[in-house]
């Protein structure tokens, strides 16, 4: 068997040994977003180190577990944490919780992050619903011998981000006076936040908005036919836009602000999920 996918199924065998729940919806919860977790009707929680083989983060700030339970009757798991491929793991290490999300039954991939404004638009503290990704300068998640039981070859991305579920949350943001910008997220490596010259380099290519994570998720999920969808919190205007420097406390200092506004957009959203 494929040794990525003999992996994630003796994960999912770890999971099933500690919780039957069957998720309809998986949320990843970003920088500064976890708290999220806590306010929601838990049933369960696993951390990700009594998991066999699962990868946990090193980020200073990121918790390391999995959370069950309802948002508004919406059975869901949560991320509470996440790892990001410049913490040096391999790629398909980076999506393997995304696909387990997957394979424990959630239909829905809800993808949350913290990002860098590219757009001179946005102001630190907007959210933004991601209508597409870059995902180019990192290296694919699928690369390898194809996971047949997963998915094909070339999977079509046409549409990552689903029609349905952006105008779900659209309604969602509009019912809570909720502003809510919308654009293109490019993924970039990190962990050195980009010079003034790539943040340049992003606004040619067509993106709003940069950051560490997620568009690998996206096309991981994806590729075995889950429902994707996702909202960038800007912490911040990337650099070169402002006279000055950026720094992780920033990031965490607006993501914190704005967290309580989050929530609600997150809660919204599920619920909307629900009444498909
Ligand atoms: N760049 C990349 N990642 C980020 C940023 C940024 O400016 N802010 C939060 N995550």
């Amino acid at each position: 068997m494929n040794e990525v996918y003999a992996k994630l199924e003796n994960c999912l065998k770890s999971v099933r040994e500690k919780t039957d729940f069957v998720p309809e919806a998986a949320l990843i919860l970003g920088s500064g977003l976890g708290e999220y977790a806590e306010e929601i009707k838990v049933s369960a929680s696993i951390e990700y180190k009594d998991i066999e083989g699962f990868p946990v983060s090193t980020v200073a700030g990121h918790k390391g577990r999995f959370v069950f339970g309802y948002v508004n009757q919406v059975p869901v798991v949560i991320m509470q944490g996440r790892v990001h491929y410049y913490e040096g793991y391999p790629m398909t290490d980076v999506v393997l919780p995304a696909r387990l999300m997957g394979l424990m039954g959630a239909k829905t991939l809800f993808l949350t992050n913290a990002a860098g404004g590219v757009n001179k638009d946005f102001d630190p503290g907007d959210f933004m619903l991601i209508r597409d990704h870059i995902s180019t300068f990192v290296p694919s998640p699928l690369l390898g011998t194809n996971i047949e039981e997963l998915g094909p070859r070339f999977p079509d991305m046409s549409q990552v981000y689903s029609r349905r579920l952006q105008q779900i949350i659209k309604n969602a943001a509009k019912e809570e006076g909720i502003g809510l910008r919308e654009g293109v997220y490019m993924q970039l490596t990190g962990p050195a936040y980009e010079s003034p010259s790539e943040v340049s380099m992003c606004r040619i290519l067509g993106a709003d908005a940069v950051g560490m994570s997620t568009a690998c998720e996206a096309v991981a999920a994806r590729h075995m036919g889950m429902e994707v969808c996702g909202i960038s919190c800007i912490t911040n205007m990337a650099c070169g836009i402002l006279d000055q420097p950026l720094s992780h406390t920033e990031v965490q200092e607006t993501a914190d602000r704005v967290a309580p506004q989050f929530k609600r957009l997150i809660t919204a959203s599920i619920t909307g999920f629900a009444g498909k």
